[in-house]
């Protein structure tokens, strides 16, 4: 009886590590997600700036990013290097080019120590009422990012 009580409780732990990471990361994720509050008017690289046709169409055909001021810097030219900790992405898929229905809001935020076997990168994802989706270091996200410079997609080429 012992046994099936402990294996109720270790299965009960394992099905809550799904995308949304741990407890720990939506906790995270919540706190990023009141950080990036008025992102919208965050800046924009010169060639992505409004909404853009995505290379992918991974969260939607069009797409639109802004970055935050410590990120800001090393897009200046063009990303060759690392980026400094503190900085965010944040990406929002749209349907249509007139952006008018957000199907996602995904972000990146550089974090020391977070995972540095990924580029200390903090993957989540969110509903337009900051609802988490993926939280965390979300292999499905960096698989696809790591061939970008530091994870950074849009400017890599
Ligand atoms: C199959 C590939 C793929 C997957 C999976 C993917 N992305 Fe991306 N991501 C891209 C591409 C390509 C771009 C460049 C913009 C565009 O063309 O949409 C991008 C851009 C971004 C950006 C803007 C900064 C940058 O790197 O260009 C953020 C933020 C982002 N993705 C977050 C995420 C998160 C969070 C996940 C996981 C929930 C994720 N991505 C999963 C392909 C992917």
């Amino acid at each position: 009886m012992k046994n099936v009580f402990l294996l109720l409780t270790i299965s009960f732990f394992v099905g809550c590590e799904d995308d949304k990471g741990n407890s720990e990361d939506e906790k995270m994720a919540e706190d990023i997600w009141q950080e990036i509050q008025g992102y919208s008017n965050w800046d924009q690289t010169v060639d992505w700036t409004d909404i853009k046709s995505s290379l992918d169409g991974t969260h939607g055909n069009f797409v639109q990013i802004w970055l935050n001021q410590e990120a800001l810097p090393s897009f200046e030219d063009s990303i060759s290097t690392d980026l400094p900790y503190g900085s965010i992405s944040v990406k929002e898929g749209y349907s249509s080019i007139d952006g008018s229905s957000i199907n996602t809001i995904t972000v990146m935020k550089k974090i020391e120590g977070f995972d540095p076997d990924h580029g200390d990168w903090f993957w989540a994802s969110f509903d337009t009422n900051g609802d988490v989706n993926k939280a965390g270091s979300v292999s499905s996200c960096y698989n696809c990012h790591i061939s970008g410079i530091d994870y950074i997609k849009f400017k890599s080429h």
